[in-house]
């Protein structure tokens, strides 16, 4: 018989070859297409976007961070200064350049001169670390002189106006807690409750914001995972059980802390950073399928755990871990965020090294290799405010030794943190990392995250150029919870107003009148609702007896406005305001348009009203009266 194949049958098998190749094709292109629509790539198109046209509410809290490590100098007895000596399988040391903490920016000693720094920026809260092995250098032993130390500090930044926020634990703890095992195990967890308790007690009265742990998720995967932070463990499973253990810690240093009489004043919440993984080949399935395992490990399984009390660990074929703790919803009197950037996934097949995290040519890059991505701090503010609890970013920032993108990375990254706002996500304070350069854990001094250059040498701090765009966000005018800019008593701005007919005037003009200006477009249904009212009310009643009311239109041209007030059939006359330029002397032009601003005789401003309230608007009523 012959064996060979004819050729019918390899063309059926061809076929079939083809036919399945064809399907496995357009699988893949339909779950590319559904990916890329349920997930778009955001980015913004910052050439038409104003990052200056911006405003935060006042009640806003601006502040600095660091962390008591990469700051303070001469903490010897901890994980890192161990971590410091150590050398790798190769001999070589475990921090870029060789680097050690050593006397870092010597802030334990130079802390006075320091909180002079922030009152020079403007802010007015400063977020710092306790380093426990000062506290505890040994077990059960209590260098009350070190916790006093701290006090100290507390006090002083209180007297130069300044707020504290403490983080209990950022990276550190005592060598005696590392060589019991730290996190990696449970039972451990009452040596850090108690030094935690043990701080609460001491600075409760004069710290109302308290974070328990930094970063728990950047502590596992770099001290677990990558093995790049101490104690180096390369172990998947090993990581689960440390993150599992530093966030049942939070949940019992929360409850511990929130028993004590008192501390109902002072919020307690976490700090959790995010990073986006986002494939770096958006065709690739690979590519999203690791971007997502990693985004559910790093963050969505942590903040699952905090609001539901339930989540797990998951990395296929490496880990799987369930946490689960009923305790842990309502541990959170808000959530702190550390936002930077977001890496690019690119999956592999190969096992040994299943994906690795690739740059992109077209980003602007900072100096720790993370592209220039402000939509992504937007995105995290979003992902974050998912928990449900208010908001605190308690570090944003870059390295930018030569200081060239720092200007453009503030501007866009708090246009991204107002966009947030602007959504009404509640988000109370920003924390701006760091105020000086500093130790920057495995890269050692070679990032210069800070808003102040320190030489090392001599400790030396110089405000560096780049850190203006912050200073003039921090110390511009706040809006109030209606949006204005402006307050009852002060003297209106000038300005030049183009009257629909043509004619120009200039409010300083009208000194010895009492102006109303009201805030309108053709657009605002609120308005037109208003607008008879103040036609009989302000306009017909006190036309002639020193009253002068312009309608002042948001921002279209003189068609629609003619058209508009053709429509509204007043006699008032209307001015233009191209680009809300008059309406941004007065509100945050994000705010809605709807308002009078009255203005006395002598230019000062005497009433503000917004939307169209009866009471408010009959006192309005009354006030211009008692002008006359
Ligand atoms: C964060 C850390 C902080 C600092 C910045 C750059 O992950 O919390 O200590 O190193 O990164």
């Amino acid at each position: 018989m012959d064996e060979r194949p004819r050729v019918q049958d390899l063309k059926l098998i061809f076929k079939i070859l083809a036919y399945a190749l064809g399907i496995i094709l357009s699988l893949w292109a339909v779950t590319v297409f559904y990916l890329l629509n349920a997930h778009p790539d955001i980015t913004w198109d910052w050439d038409s976007i104003n990052t200056s046209d911006i405003h935060f509410p006042s009640s806003f809290a601006w502040g600095t961070a660091t962390a008591a490590h990469q700051v303070e100098g001469n903490n010897s007895n901890n994980n890192w200064y161990q971590w410091e000596k150590a050398v790798d399988e190769n001999g070589i040391s475990r921090i870029h350049n060789n680097d050690s903490s050593a006397m870092a920016a010597d802030h334990w000693n130079r802390y006075p001169e320091d909180i002079l720094l922030m009152k020079d920026l403007g802010v007015s809260h400063y977020r710092f670390s306790i380093e426990w092995s000062r506290i505890e250098p040994q077990k059960g032993y209590y260098d009350l002189e070190s916790l006093s130390h701290y006090r100290k500090m507390c006090l002083a930044m209180i007297k130069a106006g300044i707020t504290p926020v403490v983080t209990l634990h950022h990276f550190t703890h005592p060598i005696w807690f590392e060589e019991l095992g730290a996190f990696e195990k449970e039972t451990n967890t009452e040596h850090f409750t108690k030094f935690a308790k043990l701080v609460f007690e001491e600075l409760m009265d004069i710290v109302p914001i308290w974070c328990t742990f930094n970063e728990p998720s950047v502590f596992v995967a770099q001290g677990y995972f990558n093995g790049i932070f101490p104690p180096g463990k390369k172990d998947p499973v090993l990581a689960g059980t440390v993150l599992e253990n530093m966030l049942n810690a939070h949940v019992e240093t929360y409850h511990l802390l929130k028993a004590i009489p008192g501390s109902e004043k002072v919020k307690i919440g976490l700090v959790k950073n995010i990073f986006q993984f986002d494939p770096l080949r958006r065709w690739h399935l690979l590519d999203w399928a690791f971007s997502k395992i990693l985004n559910d490990v790093y963050t969505n399984a942590p903040l699952e755990f905090l609001k539901t009390g339930k989540s797990s660990f998951y990395m296929p074929g490496m880990v799987d871990n369930e946490m689960l703790n009923p305790e842990a919803p309502g541990t959170l009197d808000f959530i702190g965020l550390n936002y930077y950037s977001r890496m690019h996934v690119k999956g592999r097949l190969n096992p040994e090294e299943p994906f690795v995290f690739d740059t992109r040519q077209q980003d602007i890059m900072t100096d720790m290799g993370y592209p220039l991505y402000a939509e992504g701090f937007y995105r995290a503010l979003k992902t974050i405010s998912d928990v449900g609890v208010p908001i605190y970013v308690t570090e944003n920032g870059l390295a930018d030794d030569k200081d060239t993108v720092r200007p453009l990375f503030i501007e866009r990254y708090l246009y991204a943190l107002n966009q947030a706002l602007k959504e009404r996500i509640d988000i109370r304070g920003y924390f701006y990392w760091s105020l000086m350069d500093n130790f920057e854990w495995a890269e050692g001094y070679s990032m210069k995250f800070g808003l102040y250059e320190v030489n090392l040498e001599t400790q030396e701090r110089k405000l560096r150029k780049g850190s203006q765009p912050f200073i003039d966000m921090v110390t511009k005018r706040g809006s109030d919870e209606r949006g204005y800019l402006v307050r009852i008593g002060e003297t209106a701005a000038d300005f030049t107003m183009d009257y629909t007919t043509g004619e120009q005037v200039k409010l300083s003009d009208l000194r010895g009148k009492v102006v109303v200006l009201q805030f309108t477009a053709s657009w605002c249904s609120v308005c037109r609702k208003e607008m008879p009212h103040l036609e009989k009310d302000v306009w017909q009643a006190y036309k002639d007896k020193g009253v002068v009311l312009i309608g002042v239109d948001r921002d279209e041209p003189l068609d629609v406005v003619l058209k508009f007030q053709k429509e509204m059939g007043t006699t008032y006359p209307l001015a233009l305001d191209p680009g809300a330029n008059i309406f941004g002397l007065f509100a945050d032009k994000n705010s809605g348009v709807t308002r009078n601003v009255v203005i006395d005789q002598n230019g000062k401003i005497v009433f503000l009203t917004r939307l169209f309230e009866e009471r408010e608007y009959q006192e309005m009523i009354k006030k211009i009266e008692s002008l006359l």
